[in-house]
């Protein structure tokens, strides 16, 4: 059996893949990488940049691997601190690995997209999935720019490359790593913490959520549906639950009524404003039986337990 390597496994994503894959494939058939040091328990751990092509191919030579995760790059808030490297590590990222599956190296790709290719021109309701694109984060164009090249690489050379148009996840695991949506996560620590939370969006900014573990069901279940089914090779929408901060903060005061929000909004609520606040994902559920299981209220007491514990 050819083994799967997640790249960018020490991220938000990656800490809660790596585990969903061992317990599918088993550990021994999973290779956790990452540009920073990491520990995955069991599974093996290799130290890989994306952007050094040659280290690229021998990790994956070197492990017999046939499936590539790549989960690295810079999200929607840090990419417009840094546009022109965010611009070349998730580009060049991914045509690495479409690259190498094009040669024949690996057979199967997972590149996640965001709900970040939509823009402000583009239906903000039950957004569709075939509709405006005009993004205005560096990091929107990126991931509409990478699901262009995904289709491409699959109508033109055949490549297996499978993808998600996340919306916002929400994990305890690994903190988030420098996008808009962070705050539904932050609220949960600050919350245990602090007892308030003070939020860069507005009280009433709604934007499309879901749990990591509806999140990595929806990852593995795409990646082990039969070729045929997936009809869609530029990105799906997925969708999960759509809230507000002053929704969430009111979900988190049913468990600690003390708790307090206030606002204080920065250059991240203008990106949010241009992302949509619902999304339909009626293709994925057609296409691979797609359906998630968290709502606020189920989430919000698993976020708490899961921290509680993790912060002791
Ligand atoms: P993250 O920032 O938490 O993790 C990214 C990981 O990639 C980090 O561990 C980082 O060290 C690693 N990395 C950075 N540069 C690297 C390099 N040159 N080589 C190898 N590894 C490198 O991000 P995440 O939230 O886990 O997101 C993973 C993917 O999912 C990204 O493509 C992101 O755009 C996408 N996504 C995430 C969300 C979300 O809410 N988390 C939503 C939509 C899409
Ligand atoms: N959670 C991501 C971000 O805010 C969406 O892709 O950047």
């Amino acid at each position: 059996m050819k083994k799967s390597l997640v790249i960018g496994a020490n991220g938000q994503i990656g800490s809660d893949l790596v585990l969903g894959l061992a317990n599918r494939l088993g550990q021994e058939n999973l290779i956790a990488s990452d540009v920073r040091e990491g520990n995955h328990g069991e599974v093996h751990f290799e130290l890989l940049d994306i952007l050094d092509a040659d280290r690229l191919k021998q990790v994956i030579e070197k492990h017999n691997v046939g499936t590539v995760y790549l989960l690295a790059a810079l999200l929607s808030a840090t990419a417009e601190q840094k546009p022109m490297f965010a611009w070349k590590l998730n580009m060049e990222g991914l045509f690495n690995v479409l690259e190498l599956a094009k040669e024949g190296t690996i057979e199967k790709i997972f590149w996640p997209s965001s709900i970040a290719v939509f823009g402000p021109t583009t239906p903000r309701d039950n957004t569709p999935q075939t509709t405006v694109m005009e993004p205005t984060t560096v990091y929107g164009i990126s991931k509409l720019a990478g699901e262009r090249w995904c289709e491409y690489f699959w109508n033109k050379f055949g490549v297996d490359v499978r993808s998600i148009r996340y919306p916002g996840l929400i994990s305890y695991k690994a903190e988030p790593g420098g996008g808009t949506t962070d705050y539904a996560v932050d609220i949960y620590y600050k919350a245990l913490q602090q007892g308030k939370y003070e939020c860069y969006l507005e009280d009433n900014t709604y934007l499309p959520m879901m749990y990591m573990e509806d999140a990595i069901k929806a990852t593995i279940d795409l990646m082990h549906t039969d070729k045929e089914k997936i009809k869609i090779r530029s990105s799906y929408n997925l969708a999960g639950i759509s809230f507000s901060p002053v929704e969430i903060a009111k979900e988190i005061q049913k468990h600690i009524p003390d708790f307090t929000i206030s606002y204080a909004p920065d250059f991240r609520l203008a990106i949010a404003n241009s992302w949509p606040k619902s999304i339909n994902d009626t293709r994925a559920q057609e296409d691979w039986g797609w359906k998630n299981s968290y709502e606020l209220d189920s989430m919000t007491e698993e976020m708490l337990k899961g921290l509680k514990e993790k912060l002791g």
